[in-house]
């Protein structure tokens, strides 16, 4: 079953071929990231207008790559919850017309699953149950993924996103947006003792997380050593923070797979890329004996495979659109 996917929920604009779910024939990716960079973050107006100038050339050019015609295309996937509103309402558009001019099913997929079906693509093996943490910028939860299109969230964020919290704290250092790679590449060299940053816990609910009392934290440090004249280390900073993340992720994930009886646990979204994080994911699930899926950097952020690999089981289970599928900035998984 080949199906044609689209992604454009924030600011990268995709287009996939994908046969049978989990082979991937072309992922098209224009990334947004320089017309943003300029202004630190994505500029939700100017995402949506750039979608919808390179979405139906990055359609035809997949066409092409995958080596197939239009008519070949068994049905239309689309991200179509969550994200920034207008960016997400050009996708589904989009699909709702390639779904109607080739008179071919369309297929909602939540953006999120999409994430986690990105280790389907990745490790042709892994199947449900397992437990997923997915960690993106606007994202950050432990999903008990009961079945392909059967799953729970058990653990969440009370405020900002793990993501979110990596972009400010590159913000604040002067970094470039998206900030996450480049806090990331910096707390290599960085001594990630050298900063004491808090660690938080929800008293009653042990699987949920918060991250904005650790991102005041490190704007705190840096304006304090601005305003004394004090030298700041980037390095140490951005590896104790790094650490003061993953510690956050990390212990709580292993945590719930026991609870859960799971021996197989997944990571997903872009955040997921962050080299702190999987190494420390590596080292625990080894300790606690549970297989460790994490995707390649390609798929850890936002792609269009994910969402027609996830498309491919939402078929399967009977999912479909009419032509009044609507987009979403918030949705329960
Ligand atoms: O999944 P994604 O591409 O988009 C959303 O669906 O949100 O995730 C983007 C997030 C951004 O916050 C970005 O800074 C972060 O992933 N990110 C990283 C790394 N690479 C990307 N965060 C930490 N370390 C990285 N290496």
């Amino acid at each position: 079953m080949l199906i044609m996917s689209i992604e454009s929920t924030c600011d990268e604009t995709a287009v996939a071929i994908t046969e049978n779910g989990r082979k991937v024939l072309t992922d098209q990716i224009f990334s947004q990231a320089d017309l943003h960079s300029v202004y630190g973050g994505v500029v939700p107006e100017i995402a949506s207008r750039s979608h919808v100038e390179v979405i139906s050339q990055l359609a035809e050019r997949a066409v092409a790559a995958a080596g197939i015609t239009k008519k070949d295309l068994d049905a239309v996937a689309v991200s179509y919850a969550p994200g920034l509103i207008g960016a997400v309402l050009v996708g589904v558009n989009f699909a709702k017309s390639v779904a109607l001019s080739l008179g071919i099913p369309l297929i909602p997929v939540h953006h999120i699953k999409g994430h986690i079906a990105a280790n389907y693509i990745a490790f042709p093996e892994l199947e449900p149950p397992f437990l997923c943490l997915a960690i993106s910028g606007g994202n950050t939860m432990l999903v008990d993924v009961r079945g392909y299109t059967d799953m729970k969230i058990v653990g969440a964020t009370r405020d900002d996103a793990a993501g979110e919290c990596f972009d400010k704290t590159a913000r604040v250092l002067g970094l470039p947006y998206p900030g996450g790679k480049h806090v990331d590449e910096l707390s290599k060299t960085g001594n990630d003792k050298k900063y004491t940053l808090p660690h938080s816990h929800i008293e009653g609910s042990p699987y949920d997380m918060s991250f904005s009392g650790l991102k005041t934290a490190v704007v705190n440090i840096v304006h304090n050593a601005e305003q004394k004249n004090e030298a700041l280390d980037r390095e140490s900073l951005c590896a104790s923070f790094s650490r003061a993340v993953s510690e956050s992720l990390v212990p709580r994930t292993i945590a719930l797979s026991r609870e859960l009886g799971y021996k197989k646990i997944a990571v997903a979204g872009g955040v997921a890329a962050n080299s702190r994080i999987r190494e420390d994911f590596r080292i625990a699930a080894e300790k606690e004996g549970a297989e460790l899926f994490i995707p390649p950097l390609s798929l850890c952020g936002d792609n269009a495979a994910m969402i027609g690999c996830q498309g491919y089981y939402e078929y399967l289970a009977g999912i479909r659109a009419g032509s009044d599928l609507n987009a979403y900035a918030n949705m329960e998984l």
